[in-house]
């Protein structure tokens, strides 16, 4: 596992992923907080977050850097979108999150951290935050969608020209009576009509049944 290599930023104990924390002494959820060289890092679950699963796995693009904007669609409490905020800690992040119940929390989360901006709008609606979110560097979607390529598909309006959209695809979500495998050809297939596919990491053991899908912007 080379996760190390990909962002100075990450910092690799025993198999475990640990991020540059941008908020020193805060936690954001269940994480511990450890310090090397003096500097602070909070540890990075795989079984919570799907990017350090992939990054476990073997995902080997990873363009997250230090100035690095990114959309993220679905960004729940704000969990894995904490850690890429650490990674692009003067970055920007569009954190797109429809349930209600779930965005107070992102809005905590948020307010501790500058480079994170909260926005309460459904993904399959991208024309509702046009006014408000840039180009893009990068697409992180996790939503757990029928149509979440179709979703990813409308978004990539604010991907620059050859710029990365990361997919988790669920396959239970798109549907839960077909083999996985045959779920992802077809998403995958999809997906290839709007970006060129760089990796496709399953995310086995920490989540059954889903797939990592990288793509550049065509
Ligand atoms: C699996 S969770 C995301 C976990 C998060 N990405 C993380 O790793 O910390 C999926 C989230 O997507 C949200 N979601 C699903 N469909 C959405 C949509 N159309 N627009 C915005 N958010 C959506 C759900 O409310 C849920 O919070």
């Amino acid at each position: 596992m080379k996760a190390h290599s990909v962002s100075s930023d990450i910092f690799v104990e025993e198999d475990w992923l640990h991020t540059r924390n941008l908020v020193p002494g805060e936690r954001v959820y269940t994480e511990k907080l450890v310090e090397e060289g003096g500097v602070e890092y909070r540890s990075w679950n795989p079984y919570k977050s799907k990017l350090a699963a992939g990054l476990l796995n073997g995902l080997q693009t990873f363009p997250f850097g230090v100035d690095t904007t990114v959309l993220y669609l679905g960004a729940a409490s704000g969990t894995t979108a904490s850690h890429i905020s650490d990674i692009c800690s003067k970055g920007l992040l569009f954190c797109v999150e429809f349930s209600p119940r779930t965005a107070r929390e992102l809005v905590y989360t948020c307010e501790k951290r500058k480079n994170m901006l909260p926005l309460l709008k459904d993904a399959s609606q991208p024309e509702t935050y046009a006014d408000v979110v840039t180009q893009v560097d990068i697409i992180y979607q996790d939503i757990a969608q029928p149509n979440q390529s179709e979703i990813l598909e409308r978004n990539c309006v604010f991907l620059k020209e050859k710029g990365y959209a990361f997919i988790c695809i669920k396959s239970r979500s798109i549907d839960v009576a077909a083999e996985p495998a045959s779920v992802f050809k077809k998403e995958v297939k999809l997906l290839r009509t709007f970006l060129d596919i760089q990796e496709r990491i399953p995310l086995d053991p920490y989540e059954r049944d889903h797939l990592m899908v990288v793509g550049r912007r065509m």
